[in-house]
């Protein structure tokens, strides 16, 4: 083991050191990295110093990078190469955008729960975000083990959400927020099916999977589909399934998507600048795909409208 390796929870977060990932990444470091990702899902990286092609190089050992949505938005920034998300406040000469500006809007639908891209057919496996300035109160990130979510769930929910697909979209996180997409957006991003419950391509183990993306259900009414939502996410987030990341200069951040909820926490986005950036690698397939839920998708589908 050449990483020195420091959980924070038994077996959800962990803090590594003697690691410099603005140099080449050997085989055996890759390796040691996976199996840490594999095991504890959030991975901290303090005092890093990465170019963004160090930082897309980076994270391309999780995968295939996730192209930004954000950078194809009418009002993209460009402060980022397409391989990086950019989910900072900031505009292109470095300075924290108006509240009026529409990023400022979209950005802040990432307090919400979610986790990253289920709202493409394809969502995202590691997200690796990396921190160059932060403001000095709030801000900080959360993260909730959806394995732990599962492993505690009643019996009688675990029933009844087992073999079920979600509908995710952007639209839905956004509107929530009081922010509405353009019928281009929502063109560019119809809402797609994913697993309700998954199991861990490498660990094996089952979480739930949600997103503040998700509205309904594929064959089940509205309302149930509002309550059984509610009741994931309040047994979902509890305190004792999160951790609470506070945010130094330098830090890399990376967590697995497809185990992981996340939210940013608020702060004053119009007066301090936090300059997050996020490479992120796709997934496999769409999530029904994975768990042997396509057939009768598009027959639940045509159900559900
Ligand atoms: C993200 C995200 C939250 C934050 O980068 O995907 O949701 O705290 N970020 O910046
Ligand atoms: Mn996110």
């Amino acid at each position: 083991m050449s990483i020195d390796l420091w959980p924070v929870g038994e077996d959800f977060a962990a803090e590594i050191g003697d690691v410099n990932l603005s140099l080449p990444i050997s085989k055996n470091l890759a390796e040691e990295i996976l199996t840490a990702y594999n095991t504890y899902a959030v991975l901290i990286f303090p005092n890093q110093r990465l170019t963004q092609d160090a930082h897309v190089r980076f994270a391309k050992i999780f995968g295939d990078i996730d192209h930004s949505m954000v950078a194809d938005m009418e009002m993209a920034v460009p402060r980022v190469p397409t391989e990086i998300a950019d989910v900072s406040n900031l505009g292109s000469d470095g300075s924290v955008l108006d509240e009026d500006h529409r990023m400022i809007g979209f950005q802040r639908g990432n307090r919400l729960w979610h986790t990253d891209s289920s709202f493409k057919h394809v969502p995202a496996n590691a997200s690796c975000l990396y921190m160059q300035s932060i403001p000095p109160v709030g801000g900080q990130t959360e993260f909730a083990d959806m394995r732990a979510a599962w492993d505690a769930l009643a019996p009688r929910l675990r029933e009844k959400i087992r073999g079920r697909i979600a509908l995710h979209s952007i639209a839905n996180s956004r509107k929530r927020m009081g922010f509405d997409m353009t019928d281009e957006e929502n063109e560019s991003y119809p809402q797609v099916p994913q697993a309700l419950v998954r199991s861990h391509a490498t660990s094996g183990r089952t979480s739930i999977y949600l997103a503040a993306h998700a509205r309904s259900i594929v064959g089940m009414p509205q309302e149930q589909a509002d309550a059984l939502i509610d009741t994931l996410f309040e047994h979902a987030t509890q305190r004792r399934f999160i951790y609470a990341h506070r945010w130094r200069t330098n830090d890399l951040v990376v967590w697995d998507n497809r185990c992981v909820m996340h939210r940013g926490r608020p702060f004053d986005d119009t007066r301090w600048p936090r300059d997050a950036q996020r490479a992120t690698t796709i997934d496999i397939g769409n999530t029904c795909e994975q768990e042997g839920l396509s057939d009768g998708t598009t027959h639940l589908f045509d159900a559900a409208e």
